[in-house]
């Protein structure tokens, strides 16, 4: 008897099969989509700055919800080849190398009203060297973060737990009025990536 596809793949599959429909060159689309319907952080006009931005459908989505009104500018070390709105904008760039000298430069200090980072590193097959890659990336994004931000913005960032996984979330904790921790239902159970949202940035 010919068996059909293991629960898991199903499930992997659902989400992959709706990024095509919906034309989003990814599935990680939809762990954005989870987090904004919770928690309503990006709004109609707002400014995005997101981080790791390749293929492009965060960007996408949250050039949706800014309309033309607002901007959203990716920046990843891979070039985005998919067709974007007006309102959005990319630069391959790495993260790790992005300083206040170079936000200053680009007049996008205290610029954004939400941060956004999605970066992964490539994976090693070994969970703890990837996880501390994963919050060598994280503190890259906070720290971007801090310059971009202005007072009151939002940042969400996504970080595979290990263990320096609590001290990344008291650093959110400590410069946000409020933090949430979140597993979208779309990622992927076996996967140890969990976001965290701070909303309400108070500038030191
Ligand atoms: C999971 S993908 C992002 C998917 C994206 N949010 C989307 O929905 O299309 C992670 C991205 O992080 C990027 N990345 C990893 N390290 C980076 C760095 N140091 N600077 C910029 N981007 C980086 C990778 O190139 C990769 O494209």
């Amino acid at each position: 008897m010919k068996r059909g596809p293991k629960k898991q793949q199903r499930w992997k599959d659902h989400y992959s099969e709706q990024a095509r429909k919906e034309k989003y060159p990814a599935r990680s689309v939809y762990k954005l989509k989870e987090a904004q319907k919770r928690f309503r952080f990006i709004k109609r006009g707002d400014r995005v700055l997101d981080l790791g931005c390749s293929p492009g459908s965060w960007l996408l989505y949250a050039a949706e919800l800014t309309g033309k009104q607002g901007r959203v500018l990716g920046i990843d070390l891979k070039a985005v080849t998919c067709q974007m709105p007006p309102q959005a904008e990319t630069l391959t760039v790495d993260v790790l190398s992005i300083d206040q000298v170079w936000f200053e430069r680009q007049n996008l200090l205290n610029h954004f009203d939400v941060v956004l980072s999605d970066m992964a590193p490539a994976t090693s097959g070994n969970k703890m060297l990837d996880a501390t890659r994963s919050y060598q990336l994280c503190q890259a994004a906070l720290n971007a973060a801090e310059m971009a931000l202005r007072p009151g913005g939002s940042f969400i960032c996504k970080i595979f737990q290990g263990e320096e996984f609590k001290k990344f979330a008291e650093s959110v904790k400590s410069r946000f009025r409020q933090h949430r921790i979140f597993k979208p239902r779309s990622s992927r159970k076996e996967s140890k990536e969990i976001f965290i949202l701070g909303i309400g940035f108070t500038k030191k």
